[in-house]
């Protein structure tokens, strides 16, 4: 059996090659049509935009002053965008495995620098699986201690797994933001879960991705999987719709959201629709739960919702929860779903008792939030019911 006959080999050389040539000269094929902001694009060469492989549109999700990872960053553009909106207290990092790729990220970076007046993005070479790996250093090692023999196979391993432990390219929690746009699709099946897991490893806590990809709404038949044409063409590798949701559940995110998903397909194959859907999902549930006295009550419009921690929260009732979900809620995405009512007086962390939160629900009745000795009487509020406000009936 030839090498090239082992399908994994295949698929990610498949990759490589197509974008190695998508680099080179503009692939329509491969092209899905998106609008930019047009003010962040007078910024960026031509070239760069023209080679634009995306299928949706991140850059609206991206803040001011964050460190932000474009995995599988391709022709630069949408780093060169979001370098812009991060501005020059921010950092853009892209990521792709393909030479000619980065070799025209790299060229148009000092030109983009130039036009906007500072520089904050930087390319890098390696596997998005496998983000620990500087792939420019194992191949520096390489060039210097070729590899002839098993012992010698050995030894570049121990060194690729020395880069990896104590010069990680892309350490633990030290992104605000990972984006993606079309890429994770294209990785390998047996890595995708190693790919979920570098996301989730190197988002600080309180970060999150935010990936924009083709789905199907069908599985993909094992015969059009092994098509190295279609894969390399973000069609045989696409997850299904829902599966796609799921990978990040298991991989520890917590309020997963779809932010768009294009009712028309951009592709059709034998029946099965192929189409563009952008995801965000959030790091930071893990950790201990303290007790603080905090409540939520969920607003509806659904009689009751699961969080990600199974936490059931039912419409209008006090929802005992932890300082954590309590956190966790006061934010994005959840923040326009609930009232949120802290104890009246505070009860400092580290005075906080553990709180039960594997329990499941639990009411937080309104003297706990109150205390139990409050006994105060007001007035009605002027606010709500100053004669003449508009509003005079209410009381
Ligand atoms: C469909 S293009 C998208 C490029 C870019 N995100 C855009 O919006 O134009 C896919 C890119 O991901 C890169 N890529 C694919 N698989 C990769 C992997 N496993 N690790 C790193 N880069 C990868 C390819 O080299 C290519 O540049």
């Amino acid at each position: 059996m030839s090498e090239l006959s082992y399908p994994n080999v295949n698929v990610e050389e498949a990759v490589r090659q197509r974008y190695s040539e998508g680099a080179q000269a503009v692939q329509p094929e491969l092209c899905c049509p998106i609008s930019y902001d047009p003010k962040l694009l007078e910024a960026i060469p031509q070239e760069v935009i023209e080679r634009d492989y995306g299928c949706g549109d991140l850059t609206p999700h991206i803040r001011p002053g964050e460190t932000v990872l474009d995995l599988g960053s391709g022709s630069g553009k949408v780093c060169f965008i979001a370098s812009q909106i991060v501005g020059p207290e921010g950092r853009v990092i892209g990521i792709d495995m393909t030479d000619d790729m980065l070799a025209l990220a790299r060229r148009n970076a000092p030109k983009v620098a130039r036009r906007i007046g500072y520089a904050n993005v930087e390319f890098r070479k390696a596997a998005i699986q496998d983000m620990a790996l500087d792939l420019e250093r194992l191949e520096g090692r390489l060039r210097t201690h070729p590899v002839r023999s098993t012992e010698e196979l050995a030894a570049l391993e121990a060194f690729a797994a020395g880069l990896r432990k104590h010069e990680p390219l892309i350490p633990d929690e030290s992104v605000d933001a990972v984006i993606s746009n079309c890429v994770l699709n294209l990785v390998r099946p047996e890595d995708k879960k190693k790919l979920f897991a570098e996301i989730f490893r190197v988002l600080r806590p309180g970060g999150r991705a935010v990936i924009s990809d083709i789905v199907s709404d069908e599985d993909v038949p094992e015969y059009l999987q092994r098509d190295p044409q279609l894969w390399s063409g973000c069609i045989s590798g696409a997850f299904r719709e829902d599966l796609f949701l799921q990978e990040f559940e298991q991989a520890g995110f917590y309020g997963i959201s779809v932010l768009s998903r294009d009712a028309e397909p951009w592709r059709t194959v034998e029946g099965t629709e192929f189409r563009s859907m952008t995801v965000v999902a959030y790091k930071g549930k893990e950790g201990p739960c303290w007790d603080q006295k905090q409540a939520v009550i969920y607003c509806g419009p659904f009689r009751q919702v699961e969080d990600d921690d199974g936490h059931v929260l039912r419409r209008g009732v006090r929802a005992a929860v932890c300082e954590k979900t309590f956190r966790i809620l006061s934010r994005d995405p959840y923040r326009s779903h609930f009232e949120l009512v802290p104890p009246r007086v505070e009860v400092p962390l580290d005075e906080a008792p553990p709180f039960p939160c594997s329990k499941g629900a639990l009411i937080r009745h309104p003297r706990e939030t109150k205390g139990q000795d409050y006994h105060v009487t007001t007035e009605a509020r002027a606010t709500v019911c100053t004669p003449g406000n508009g509003n005079g009936s209410c009381c």
